[in-house]
């Protein structure tokens, strides 16, 4: 079992090397996937740090170049390199990608994300399967890179993608991981938690970013960090924002924009509410299922007369709402 993990390691280096060079060195690498990478403005030190690569548009390049140099069909497949079709016949994975390799905290390349070149390519990014070395819901991207920075700062900045982490590091701000397009779970969030209580989580502008994000924010209240948002722009990621404004004038965005999430989100629905009292009565609710979550009650307190100054009502009153739901959560 273990001699299986080390060759499925070494069989994803040796992808990882691959992708690399065929980026660096084939014709077809150099102009789609080292292009797209320029084109994004992407320059080479980042390129090499984060270990980009290109996948060929082939159905068995990487298989004949792995089984040439020594490794077995079996590892590619134990290593989820290969995909089958219904006949059972086994070909690459990863074609006419570009290739982002997932790294553990220790740096070693654990999975990739394979993003597309054509415009509506579906899947966007495909991503690898789950394998003895690969548990999805635990893999952080950017943990690796970002760790020294994380205890530094003490502070994380949380965003989406791929591209987010590499854009803002080429940018000089490291202390930063992606979950990826989906909610932490509580594995990710014990990684953070060995190297900061505090995070900054970058919220997509449009209103359903912002929902779906308000959300995901329950699972870092409930594990004890300390919780800021920053919502940026409709239609920005912080990619395109730090591409666009350049890495000062988007730290000094991040600085000025930053607010604590409960007062954000009291904000947010006390706008949303007008001056309907029936929306109000739930919109409090809901931030207060939220303050519910942290585990610290004087943290609880703070924030409930931070609330009422918000919501215009009393802090007897909010208190005696978040007893209310104490008690039904029990
Ligand atoms: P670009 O469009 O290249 O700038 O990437 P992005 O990171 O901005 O993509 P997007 O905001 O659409 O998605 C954020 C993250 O969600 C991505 O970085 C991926 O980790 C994940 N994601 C997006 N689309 C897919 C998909 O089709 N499949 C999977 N498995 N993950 C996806
Ligand atoms: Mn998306
Ligand atoms: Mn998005
Ligand atoms: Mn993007
Ligand atoms: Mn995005």
């Amino acid at each position: 079992k273990h001699k299986r993990r080390e060759s499925i390691f070494l069989t994803m280096n040796f992808a990882k090397d691959y992708f690399m060079r065929i980026m660096q060195t084939s014709d077809e690498g150099k102009s789609l996937g080292l292009g797209y990478f320029k084109n994004r403005g992407f320059n080479g030190d980042t390129i090499n740090k984060f270990e980009l690569g290109y996948s060929l548009d082939s159905w068995d390049s990487l298989e004949k170049e792995a089984t040439g140099k020594g490794y077995t069909v079996e590892s590619l497949n134990l290593a989820g390199l290969q995909s089958e079709n219904d006949k059972g016949r086994k070909y690459d994975r990863f074609r006419g990608r570009v290739m982002f390799p997932i790294h553990d905290l220790s740096g070693r390349v654990i999975a990739f994300g394979a993003r597309t070149l054509k415009k509506d390519g579906k899947p966007k990014y495909l991503n690898s399967p789950e394998t003895e070395i690969y548990h999805k819901s635990d893999a952080l991207y950017g943990i690796f890179h970002s760790k020294d920075a994380l205890r530094v700062k003490d502070r994380c900045y949380l965003v989406e993608g791929y591209t987010d982490v590499i854009s803002l590091h080429q940018a000089g701000i490291e202390n930063v991981v992606a979950s990826s397009g989906t909610a932490l779970t509580e594995g990710q969030i014990k990684q953070i938690k060995r190297f900061t209580n505090n995070v900054t989580a970058l919220f997509d502008g449009d209103a359903a970013g912002l929902k779906a994000a308000i959300r995901g924010v329950d699972m870092l209240l409930e594990q004890g960090l300390n919780v800021r948002v920053v919502r940026l722009p409709d239609g920005e990621d912080p990619d395109s924002l730090c591409a666009s404004l350049g890495g000062e004038k988007f730290s000094e965005f991040l600085k000025q924009e930053e607010t604590d999430f409960i007062l954000f989100a009291a904000r947010l629905y006390n706008d949303e509410a007008k001056n309907d009292p029936i929306k109000k009565g739930e919109k409090i609710r809901e931030v207060l299922m939220s303050i519910v979550k942290i585990p610290d009650t004087i943290q609880q307190e703070i924030f409930l007369k931070e609330c009422a100054e918000v919501f215009q009502i009393s802090v007897e009153g909010l208190a005696k709402s978040l007893q209310e739901i104490k008690q039904k959560e029990i």
